[in-house]
């Protein structure tokens, strides 16, 4: 029972998350970037003022928390022989790769919240420094937000897959 019911909360919480990490990076944060001031704008508000945050994270916790535990009851706690059968293999790798998307979703909430902070820094023309930082920033979130996506399709397919590997 227990584990039916964590096992109904990792598959909601992992879809909200899932879900809304692929939005989030392939179609929204795109939108916002090809709208300039409009899109920072729309971007502060979305940041600070809503729920995303907490939602993204809140769905990540709770699905990796879950997964771990589901994955330790099916391995009787990482002992049994089943996390070397293609079921186990599959499910590990997928677990892998949604631990990394969650790390990934840190650094890329982290890189926005200096981006946010250093453009209200930014009064009139930015200075040269102001101008590097930027850039740096830039790179690294288009860098972090590359990973979160592919460690997150990974993650989705395996968990959709891993039952059939035998
Ligand atoms: C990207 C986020 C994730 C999504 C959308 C997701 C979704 C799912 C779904 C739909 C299932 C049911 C599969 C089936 O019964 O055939 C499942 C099962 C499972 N997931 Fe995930 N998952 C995610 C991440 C994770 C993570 C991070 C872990 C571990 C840390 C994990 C561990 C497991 C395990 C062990 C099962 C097997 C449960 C069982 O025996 O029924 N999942 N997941």
């Amino acid at each position: 029972m227990v584990f039916a019911v964590v096992r109904f909360l990792h598959i909601i919480a992992g879809i909200v998350w899932a879900g809304g990490a692929i939005l989030m990076n392939l179609v929204v944060g795109p939108a916002i970037g090809a709208t300039g001031d409009t899109g920072r704008q729309f971007a502060g508000h979305l940041m600070t003022k809503t729920s995303l945050s907490k939602v993204m994270l809140g769905s990540g916790m709770v699905t990796v928390l879950a997964g771990t535990y589901l994955y330790g009851v099916n391995s009787n706690w990482f002992s049994s022989g089943w996390m070397q059968s293609g079921q186990g293999i599959g499910f590990g790798i997928g677990a892998l790769a949604g631990i990394i998307a969650l790390v990934f979703g840190f650094m890329i909430g982290n890189t926005n919240g200096a981006l946010t902070a250093l453009g209200a820094q930014i009064q009139g023309k930015p200075t040269d420094e102001q101008m590097a930082k930027m850039g740096m920033l830039r790179k690294r979130q288009v860098l972090v937000t590359t990973v979160n996506t592919i460690a997150t399709i990974i993650s989705i397919a395996m968990m959709a897959s891993a039952r059939f590997l035998g």
